[in-house]
């Protein structure tokens, strides 16, 4: 009988492969044929767990495979490009971990070779699959928070350093991509600062920050070199306003109905009242279903049904164009910078110390 499960190929079978490995093995409408990866040590590794699943140090064996339909590349952000262009020509869909590739022009070639050849091209923007995230998605969607004035967001742990990306690039890439998910409207320009504190290697500590044509403000901080692990994001709202600690086991939401209220001026006096409001808090129930688990399914559907993925090639280049616009901005102490294709009537203001 013909096995009608998408058969997949994973590259790459270092820190996060396993992760991928794990998922679709356990999805039941995959089949995980073959792993590659440079390193025997990690094939030998994958063996242990995955006996019946081929192994090869040569990625060029996927690509001539006829049972593997698609492929997931989990290896460094430099060969993601080269790895999934080649994957989509040998006729398979990809999955490629973020970030999708290390510049716009590259990720737009991708895109048009997925669209000529009618494949999925998707991006590993994990969090927009946890179930906290589609939550404060569904809350600002449905103008729970009213209007939104702020996403404020650090993440920051001790390592891991990275060797050919800065910490936007391996970090700050999760807020953008949960921004540009969670906001109704795309940020115009971009201003980031960024330090290195260890010689030969990219930036360790960057501070970004996102305007918008509205009231919105977005600041990101992201950090290899921090005492303690912090995953927390201040989402402000003209209503409500959240908290997401993605640290917490169990309330990773509360949604806090405070905020501010304002009294018109009296006669004798030219300025606004500002009142505080501080009403309940609440914490929605969040499923504990693993976001690669989720992610998954996505994307063997999307392979299935040819349906455009919810983090699909265009969503991974606006991530993209943003990560781009800020590294610039670093490299010009902080100087904001336009997005391409945005107008505004913003005028960006230069961030102070
Ligand atoms: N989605 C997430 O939350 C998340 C988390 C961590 C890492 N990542 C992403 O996963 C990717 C890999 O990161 P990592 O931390 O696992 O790196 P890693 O260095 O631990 O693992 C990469 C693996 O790829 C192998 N490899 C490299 N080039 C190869 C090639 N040409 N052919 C076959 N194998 C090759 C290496 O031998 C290594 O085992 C990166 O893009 C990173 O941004 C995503």
């Amino acid at each position: 009988m013909q096995d009608i499960r998408v058969g997949m190929g994973v590259v790459g079978y270092g820190y996060w492969g396993p992760n991928l490995v794990r998922n679709f093995v356990s999805n039941p409408s995959a089949r995980l044929v073959a792993i590659a990866d440079l390193d025997p040590g990690k094939l030998a590794a994958s063996t242990r767990l995955y006996p019946g699943v081929a192994t090869t140090d040569r990625y060029e064996d996927l690509l001539k495979d006829p049972s593997i339909d698609a492929i997931a590349i989990a290896t460094p952000v430099r060969t993601h490009y080269e790895l999934a262009l080649a994957a989509l020509k040998a006729g398979k869909h990809v999955l490629v971990e973020k970030p999708l590739a290390p510049s716009a022009d590259l990720v737009r070639r991708l895109i048009d070779e997925a669209d000529r050849r009618k494949l999925t091209l998707m991006v590993d923007h994990t969090f927009l699959y946890t179930p906290a995230v589609q939550k404060i998605r569904e809350l600002v969607l449905k103008e729970e928070l009213g209007e939104i004035y702020y996403y404020d967001s650090t993440r920051s742990s001790l390592g891991l350093f990275q060797s050919d990306v800065n910490v936007i690039w391996d970090l700050a890439v999760h807020d953008v991509s949960i921004i540009q998910y969670i906001l109704n409207e795309d940020p115009v320009a971009v201003s980031a600062t960024g330090s290195c504190h260890v010689a030969g290697t990219p930036e360790n500590m960057a501070h970004i920050t996102l305007f918008f044509d509205s009231k919105c403000v977005a600041h990101v901080s992201v950090n290899w070199l921090s005492p303690i692990k912090v995953r927390q994001t201040f989402v402000g709202g003209s209503k409500k306003m959240i908290v997401y600690d993605d640290l917490e086991p169990t309330e990773k939401i509360k949604v806090y109905d405070k905020g501010i209220t304002l009294d018109e001026p009296s006669e004798d006096a030219h300025q606004f009242r500002i009142g505080y409001r501080a009403g309940d808090m609440w914490a929605p129930h969040i499923s504990a279903k693993e976001a690669l688990q989720t992610e998954v399914e996505h994307f063997i559907d999307c392979v299935r049904t040819g349906s455009p993925p919810i983090s699909g090639g265009m969503s991974g280049l606006r991530v993209i164009e943003i990560l781009e616009a800020a590294s610039r901005s670093i490299a010009d102490q902080g100087r904001p910078v336009l997005l391409p294709g945005r107008r505004t009537s913003v005028t960006p203001v230069r961030a102070t110390a």
